[in-house]
């Protein structure tokens, strides 16, 4: 039977990061809007992630906005030396916790100084850019100008590397004909497989491919044949979707987001799940139904 991957790391950057990483994402309150419906639990999830050994952690200061990076802070400053820190601009929220874009050279360095000052930070590890031109999903248009920002802002040492998210295949290449790109964060899971190609494309290249909603996000995974897999491996379909993302690409990062220790642990004990052949193809399959 093959070994869990989930022990392994890729390069991320000038780091290498574990697989198994975590999303800060719902740390904050409903609608990723305002505080956490239970503060303490936020910071103990947060230490509960770092003591198990998780060194990626991505976050966003428009997740609150700022809430997320502030509990952050709070939870686990000073920094371990390892801990990469993953960021993304692109939106800012309005009052009505509506996410609005923000590409202008103005809005962007704002964001960069933003995400440092809340995080206690000089250099932010990794950014990502997040494009928003289309409303459900990637779609085409130049990223170029902002790009050129982040580019000019890691030039002066306010980051290290470039990512991109929510992107097409053209706006990859675009960008890397700009800066180095160090990873990709778009959606996918078992059931949201448009990347298919393009994971497998960066793979090739050394590039990480981060999925988000790795277990739906706000649509949860649902799947009889799914269901049957995690019964048999006596595991929850959650972990087996993990499981499945582990094995689909070494250039996977996970980040699967919880405000939960007891959904951590589960998450984090897919370390421990093992795939055989039969079973990969199984789940396989219901990404093409
Ligand atoms: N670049 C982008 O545009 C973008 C967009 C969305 C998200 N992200 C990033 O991607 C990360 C992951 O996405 P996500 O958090 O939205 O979605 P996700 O990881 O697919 O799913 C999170 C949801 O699953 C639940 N959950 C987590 N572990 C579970 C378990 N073991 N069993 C049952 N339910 C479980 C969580 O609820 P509980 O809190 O109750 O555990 C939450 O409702 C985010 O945290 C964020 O950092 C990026």
């Amino acid at each position: 039977m093959p070994k869990s991957p989930a022990l392994d790391s890729f390069p991320l950057g000038d780091r290498r990061v574990r697989r198994l990483g975590y999303g800060a994402m719902q740390l904050a309150g409903p609608g990723v809007f305002g505080p956490p419906k239970d503060h303490a639990e936020a910071l103990a999830v947060l230490r509960a992630v770092v003591a198990a050994g998780v060194n990626h952690i991505d976050t966003s200061d428009y997740y609150g906005p700022h809430v997320t990076n502030r509990l952050i802070r709070e939870a686990l400053a000073p920094y371990p030396d390892d801990l990469v820190l993953v960021t993304k601009l692109g939106a800012q929220r309005g009052a009505d916790g509506s996410w609005n874009p923000a590409f202008s050279a103005e809005a962007l360095t704002q964001g960069v100084h933003d995400n440092l000052r809340h995080l206690g930070l000089e250099r932010i590890e990794v950014v990502n850019l997040r494009s928003m031109f289309g409303h459900h999903g990637p779609a085409e248009g130049s990223i170029e100008a902002p790009l050129t920002v982040l580019a000019e802002l890691q030039q002066q040492g306010l980051i290290g590397h470039i990512g991109l998210s929510n992107v097409t295949a053209t706006q990859i290449a675009q960008g890397r004909s700009i800066c180095p790109i160090v990873c990709v964060q778009n959606q996918y899971n078992l059931v949201h497989r448009h990347d298919d190609a393009l994971i497998d494309q960066l793979a090739a290249d050394g590039i990480a491919y981060v999925p988000f909603f790795p277990l739906g996000g706000f649509n949860p995974l649902q799947s009889a044949r799914l269901d049957a897999v995690a019964q048999r491996l006596e595991a929850t379909p959650m972990q087996v979707a993990l499981a499945w993302l582990l094995y689909r690409s070494p250039n996977v990062l996970l980040i699967p987001g919880t405000s939960s220790r007891a959904h951590l642990a589960q998450n984090l004990a897919v370390a421990n799940l093992d795939l055989d052949e039969d079973t990969i193809a199984e789940l396989d399959a219901i990404g093409r139904q």
